[in-house]
């Protein structure tokens, strides 16, 4: 619902602490050093060739992909603005092997921070839009000191998880476990204006979302339902469907979110011994927690991708996620093939 009051991101995290008591001062900081760090991403972004942040480093990631200036840039944004709060044990990225525990000259907080901090990498010099995933997890029990093994939580433990897209408009997406909010970046006045709340995907939809190119390479189930939606009126769905791909998770999701859809990154046979080509902590993990408090589903083919007990920080996973309607097809189709 479009909302015409101007409430900005620190009103509204103040107003869902008073009413609800859902949001503790080390959260609401956290957040809002997360929102100030997506900001100065957004500059980074919108400098292009004019600034020193298109093409790549000579280096690559744990994942084996190539790091993008711009994946670093906003790696390094995010490290720097939440080191020094008190309110984290400890962050991990995509561009980080490893966990990054916060120095001991800062207080250490409760919270762990877990975020893609530039996806889309591979739209970034064709100017089409990227973003920023995030979630936030609570540090269970009460041992001192913060491994790996803290971070290896389901999702539907997350404290809270949100993006940030970067395109024609700045749009933050939150939620903290009892809806989903959206604020857009006023460039006038530099703050988070709330500019939706109560988001709901709608349960049905005539558009799909996944890589055609590589439909050889998928398994049955998938074929199958893809291959309905392409027959349209004349098949069994009954109706013509559309496909989108922009190959940023983060604006397919955030189509989904405001128009409905699925989205589909499925296993293939390109790389079989894994299980998927997103990550299930700072990718899947997130988008789930926000699509389904929008009213959406997320699995990964079988199971509730927030159910799903983490083994390793980069773990990859099978996604699937949007209408609910289509999602719990998607999934049937995976169960009636075993
Ligand atoms: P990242 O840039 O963080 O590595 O993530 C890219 C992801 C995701 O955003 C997108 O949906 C998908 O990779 C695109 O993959 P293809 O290039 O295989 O279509
Ligand atoms: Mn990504
Ligand atoms: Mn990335």
């Amino acid at each position: 619902m479009p909302t015409t009051r101007r409430i900005s991101l620190t009103q509204y995290l103040v107003e869902q602490q008073r009413e609800h008591g859902r949001i503790p001062g080390e959260l609401r900081l956290l957040i809002e050093v997360v929102a100030r760090a997506c900001k100065r991403i957004a500059i980074a972004v919108n400098k292009g060739a004019l600034g020193d942040v298109l093409g790549s480093t000579e280096q690559s990631n744990v994942q084996g992909e190539i790091v993008k200036k711009l994946d670093l840039i906003a790696n390094e944004v995010l490290i720097e603005a939440n080191e020094w709060g008190g309110h984290l044990a400890a962050m991990a990225s995509e561009e980080m092997d490893s966990i990054h525990v916060v120095p001991n000259r800062y207080p250490q907080g409760e919270y762990l921070l877990l975020f893609d901090p530039l996806d889309g990498s591979s739209n970034i010099d064709v100017n089409v839009s990227i973003g920023t995933i995030f979630s936030v997890l609570r540090k269970v029990g009460h041992a001192r000191g913060v491994s790996e093994e803290d971070f290896l939580q389901p999702g539907r433990q997350q404290a809270a998880a949100g993006y940030c897209v970067y395109g024609p408009q700045t749009t933050l997406v939150l939620t903290l476990g009892n809806g989903v909010a959206m604020f857009t970046l006023d460039r006038e006045t530099g703050s988070w204006v709330l500019t939706a709340q109560g988001v709901q995907v709608p349960e049905d939809t005539k558009e799909f979302a996944i890589n055609m190119s590589n439909l050889r390479h998928w398994d049955m189930p998938v074929r199958r339902y893809i291959d309905e939606c392409l027959q349209g009126k004349e098949g069994p769905r009954g109706k013509d469907f559309n496909m989108r791909w922009v190959a940023s998770m983060v604006a397919d999701v955030h189509r989904i979110l405001t128009r409905g859809g699925i989205f589909m990154y499925p296993w293939d046979k390109r790389e079989p011994d894994k299980p998927g080509k997103l990550r299930l902590l700072y990718e899947a993990n997130p988008m789930a927690f926000i699509v389904e408090q929008a009213g959406g589903a997320a699995t990964n083919g079988r199971e509730r991708i927030l159910d799903l007990q983490p083994r390793k920080l980069h773990e990859r996973v099978s996604v699937v996620l949007g209408s609910r309607n289509e999602v719990e097809r998607v999934t049937a189709y995976h169960r009636d093939a075993a």
